[in-house]
Parts: structure tokens; sequence; C-alpha cells
């Protein structure tokens, strides 16, 4: 697929791996619009990148009425957006168990809501332009975490937020495929980000069970994030793994190895069952219709 000509709406664009998405896709010729609940970190990108070719938006994902407006005004002055990337996400160190009700809407809202709220808004969209001719094929990227495999005991809701991320797109992949819509979802190690920041943009309405954050604990992280990859190299993995049609996009070389060992862990779990009676009479009966 060639970037260049297309419009890419890019959530959470205005910093860390969205803006690092944002600035391959302008030198790749893309119009971008940045889409993000910080509307000083959106003025600030906009000065920096000095281009004629993006615009911003603000946008809080988690919001269905807002994200219909945000993609009408996009459209209205950039064209129809065929490649999104739904990668606005903010994390909490918390195990389940110390979780409220309030934890729970704020991280699902954001990062699983977020992701299908785009998957709502737009996919509709691009399947009705592949129909009707006006635009051909697209691309739409999610952007899960390494946590949509290995799972821990801290980032309880974040695991579940991610494994749920991993499988919408697996399934819209599927889906999208007769449309010339690929689907990827991406899943990257430590960023230059910040993303440790997250408290600042949580609603006031979802603060009220909320366990006071540590500010060391903030520092702590801030600290660890320097030593993450920087979001324009990781933003140009993302684009050669959507430009391939990569059903996964590991940017990160360094989990290659955890990831087999789960896998391998995973299998070790099958015990030698005698095979149900009824399996080989199901096989008779697909092969039948
Ligand atoms: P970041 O905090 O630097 O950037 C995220 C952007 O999303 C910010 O500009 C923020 O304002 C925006 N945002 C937050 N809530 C929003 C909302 N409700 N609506 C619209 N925009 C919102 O963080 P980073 O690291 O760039 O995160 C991007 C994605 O990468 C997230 O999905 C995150 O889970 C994922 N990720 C990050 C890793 C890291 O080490 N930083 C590792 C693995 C995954």
């Amino acid at each position: 697929i060639d970037f260049a000509g297309r419009t890419a709406f890019v959530t959470g664009g205005a910093n860390g791996v969205g803006l690092g998405i944002v600035r391959n896709l302008l030198e790749a010729g893309a119009k971008v619009a940045i889409a993000d609940i910080r509307a000083e970190s959106i003025d600030k990108a906009l000065e920096r990148l000095d281009n004629r070719e993006v615009m911003g938006v603000q946008l809080d994902v988690t919001s269905r009425d807002g994200f219909k407006a945000a993609a009408d005004r996009v459209e209205a002055e950039f064209g129809p957006v065929s490649l999104l990337f739904n990668n606005a996400g903010i994390n909490l160190f918390q195990t389940i168990e110390d979780s409220s009700y309030d934890d729970w809407d704020w991280v699902l809202g954001v990062n699983l809501f977020g992701v299908i709220n785009g998957v709502q808004t737009f996919a509709p969209r691009l399947k009705a332009r592949a129909l009707s001719g006006e635009v051909q094929g697209g691309r739409i990227c999610n952007t899960a975490s390494m946590a949509s495999f290995i799972a821990g005991g801290a980032p309880g809701i974040y695991n579940t937020a991610k494994f749920a991320v991993r499988g919408l797109s697996y399934s819209l992949r599927h889906s999208m495929y007769q449309y010339g819509v690929g689907v990827s979802v991406v899943h990257p190690g430590l960023v230059k980000s910040h993303i440790y920041a997250s408290d600042e943009v949580r609603p006031d309405a979802l603060k009220g069970a909320m366990k006071p954050v540590d500010p060391a604990a903030v520092e702590r992280l801030s600290g660890i994030h320097e030593f993450g990859m920087e979001p324009d190299v990781i933003g140009a993995r993302i684009l050669e793994g959507v430009r391939e049609n990569r059903a996964n996009i590991f940017t990160h070389p360094d989990h290659e190895d955890e990831l087999r060992e789960l896998f391998d862990e995973t299998l070790a779990d099958y015990r030698d069952y005698p095979q149900d009676p009824g399996y080989e009479q199901r096989i008779a009966f697909e092969k039948m219709r």
C-alpha cells in the first residue's frame, strides 16, 4: 500500500508512539489528523511539525459522539480516512483486587473502548467506500502492547484491555480482508513516552474511588521510560509492518524468548485425553456441508 495522498487518523497522536507514527506518515506523503485529548500537546506538535498536511482535533476517544464529530471534521477537510491508527492509551499499575470500578471504567474506557469507538466509527465507512469503489483499500492499526500476551500481577486492568485489543484486531483482520483493508496490532516494549503521566488525563468523574497517586512511583517510571525506544524509530517500524500488512507488529527484539516460553508453557497445559466420541462425526458432518 502506498501511504502518499491518503488521509490518516491517529489517536493519541500528540505525544509518544502516536507522534512517531504521525512524523513517519507525513514523511511518506500522507495527510494526517492528530486526534488527542490534550489540546496543549496538539498545539505543540502542530507547531513543531510545521506542515500543511497535518491538522489537529481534540478528542476524548471514550466519547462516541465526539469520535463521530472528529471523523466528520477531518474528512470534510482532508478527505476520506483510509488509514486509522487507534493508538491512544493510558496505564495504571494496580492489582485487580485493589482496583475499583472507577479504575476499570477509566482503563477499559480508553484502552479498549477507545479502540472500539474508532473501529465503530471508521470500519463501516471503509467498507462502504471499498464496495462503492470510492477508495481502494486501507489499513487499521491498533496499538496494544507486549502486555497483550504477557500478563503480570500489577497491570491487571491494562492486561485485560490489551488482550482484548489483540482479539478484536485478529477478528477484524478476518472480516475486513474482503474489502482490501488490512488490520494489524502493534506490541511495543518500552518507549520513551509520557505514559507515566497518564493520571493527568484521568477524568474527575472517575477519580472517586481511586488510590492516591504515588509521586515516587511516577518518578521511577518516568526515569525508566527515558531508556525506552525513540518514538520516531517505533513509528517507522509500525509503518513498515502496516505497509506489509503484518497481523502482529513486534517493534522490540527483547521479548521474543519470553513469548516462545509462554507458548511452550501454554501448550504444556494440554493433557493426553482420549478424543471425544462426537469428534469424528463432527468432522464428517462439516465435510458434507
Ligand atoms: P503517551 O502518554 O506519551 O501518549 C499517549 C497519548 O494519548 C497522549 O498524547 C495522551 O494525551 C493521549 N490520550 C490519553 N487518553 C486519551 C483519551 N481519552 N482520548 C484521546 N487521547 C488520549 O503514551 P505512549 O507510550 O505513546 O502510548 C501510546 C500507546 O502505546 C498506548 O496505547 C500504550 O498503551 C502503548 N504502549 C506504550 C508503551 C510504552 O512503553 N510507552 C509500551 C507498550 C504499549
